[in-house]
């Protein structure tokens, strides 16, 4: 098993990487941002994975969903992060709308890896004809279900999903389809623990939780939720580090390692 740390900062990750990471049973650590000094500061410590979520629109902007957030956004925000960026792989989150079609997707995604730099695109729900035609471009894709944020206008409320057995069939046959349709990845969000032990074993592309469990292949929390600085109520499945923590590279180091470790999530965080 490879160091927690950060032992080859020059060398960046890539999905080879995180797939062999998922096959040795090391987790993988995965954090938002948003900008170049919180990039700089969560490379530093060593977490794999940074995610430029389409969350910046409610802990950036302040607006009420992500359903506002602009493709131009996400290509600025993702130019920030990779700009500080050594080792940790980046997925660029493709917002609301901006994959209605291949086409679409396609340019869009163009404007995510050519740009701003991502290595991958993250996109919510199950359109395995748009992620085949993304994969056949050679544009790697991180698949989203369980709780869809951009959804939020049809759900209501954000809410735990996959909580009856029909729901919870459906995620998981959702979840082969994205893995048969090329999918490189799944961000698996706020579904029962054991449905998620289920999808998780049941894949060979890696599983990243959020409210998920702490069998998936690794969790990923907003930062802002994680340094305790989110304006509002924070979800259950979240822990403020900053609480044990002296600053925030600490704070960010006592995610990594607890993750890597398997004590975040806790039962209490988990459904
Ligand atoms: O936008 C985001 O931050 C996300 C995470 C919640 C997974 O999609």
């Amino acid at each position: 098993m490879s160091s927690y740390f950060n032992t080859q900062p020059d060398k960046t990750l890539s999905i080879l990487d995180l797939f062999a990471m998922k096959q040795a049973g090391e987790k993988i650590s995965c954090l938002t941002a948003y900008d170049a000094s919180f990039s700089q500061l969560i490379d530093q410590v060593g977490i794999d994975v940074m995610l430029v979520g389409d969350s910046l629109g409610m802990v950036i902007q302040g607006k009420k969903t992500t359903v506002p957030v602009s493709i131009d956004e996400m290509v600025y925000h993702t130019q920030c992060v990779v700009s500080a960026r050594r080792r940790a792989f980046v997925i660029a989150d493709m917002p609301f709308l901006s994959y209605t079609s291949a086409d679409i997707a396609l340019s869009n995604a163009a404007r995510l890896m050519q740009l701003a730099g991502a290595q991958m695109v993250k996109m919510e729900g199950v359109h395995t004809e748009i992620i085949k035609s993304l994969v056949d471009f050679g544009v790697p894709v991180c698949a989203h279900l369980g709780l869809l944020p951009q959804s939020i206008n049809q759900l209501g409320a954000y809410k735990v999903q996959g909580k009856s057995l029909h729901d919870a069939e459906k995620i998981a046959e959702d979840a082969k389809s994205i893995e048969k349709a090329g999918a490189s990845l799944l961000v698996l969000e706020c579904v029962p623990a054991n449905l998620a032990t289920d999808i998780t074993n049941s894949l060979k592309i890696p599983v990243i939780g959020i409210g998920a469990g702490v069998d998936c292949d690794g969790q990923v929390l907003v930062l802002y939720d994680m340094l305790g600085i989110s304006v509002g109520k924070r979800p259950r499945f979240c822990k403020n580090f900053m609480q044990t923590a002296t600053d925030i590279y600490s704070a960010i180091e006592g995610f990594h390692l607890a993750v890597k470790q398997l004590k975040f999530p806790a039962s209490e965080h988990s459904f």
